[in-house]
């Protein structure tokens, strides 16, 4: 049996850290092997172009290096871990995905969902999250958060604007993708977004259960 992929998005500051240990724990208590990941990053090469990527610079980054940096990690990581754990049976859990090239890339850029697409199926083929859990809080409340907590990297030094496109991005994924994208409010308390949490997975596993 082939592994699930589950995916974390959202925009700064709205507890993916947190939440994703929360969803360790789930998994672990519900007897599943999984592997947990994250994206730019997951490989030691693609640790590397997330840390290109991230570190505040002069030089001005262009969007479409950007991009294929960011594509360019992505191909190492499913190469290296995400295909051949899911082809192991393991479940992979990882913190962002293609989604967030869509909201910061897409949305956020302005670069185009056709060109990002064409990547996408480049560099994935037919691979999709079977779950993407999107945690929304209002921008204003994220950056907040976000700004207590260390110093800024490139993507957290952009304005609010920025922020705000990339979160109405990953609204309108949700949107075109209700099936796969959970939006979970996580403005509420911890334990009520935990709460909420816990009923995306339950029923994602009953009904991954079925089709077994
Ligand atoms: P984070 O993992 O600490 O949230 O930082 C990763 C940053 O990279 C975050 O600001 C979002 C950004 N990012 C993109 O712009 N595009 C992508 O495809 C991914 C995976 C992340």
């Amino acid at each position: 049996m082939r592994g699930k992929f589950i995916t974390i998005e959202g925009t700064e500051g709205v507890g993916k850290t947190t939440n994703i240990q929360y969803i360790q724990d789930w998994l672990q208590a519900k007897g599943l092997s999984f592997v947990a990941t994250r994206e730019p990053g997951g490989t030691p090469l693609a640790e590397q172009i997330r840390d290109l990527l991230l570190a505040p610079r002069e030089e001005l980054v262009c969007n479409t290096a950007e991009l294929l940096l960011m594509f360019a990690g992505r191909a190492q990581h499913l190469d290296q871990v995400i295909e051949p754990n899911l082809e192991q049976g393991l479940w992979v859990l990882c913190d962002r995905f293609t989604d967030a090239t869509y909201a910061y890339q897409g949305a956020g850029r302005n670069m185009s969902d056709n060109l990002i697409a064409e990547l996408e199926t480049i560099v994935q083929g037919d691979l999709r999250p079977d779950l993407t859990l999107i945690l929304d809080v209002p921008v204003e409340l994220g950056l907040k958060r976000a700004s207590d907590r260390s110093e800024p990297d490139r993507f957290e030094q952009e304005k609010t604007a920025f922020f705000q496109s990339v979160r109405n991005g990953y609204l309108r994924i949700a949107q075109q993708d209700p099936e796969r994208c959970v939006v979970i409010d996580a403005s509420q308390s911890l334990a009520s977004v935990q709460h909420d949490i816990q009923t995306a997975l339950e029923a994602f596993w009953l009904a991954s259960r079925d089709t077994e």
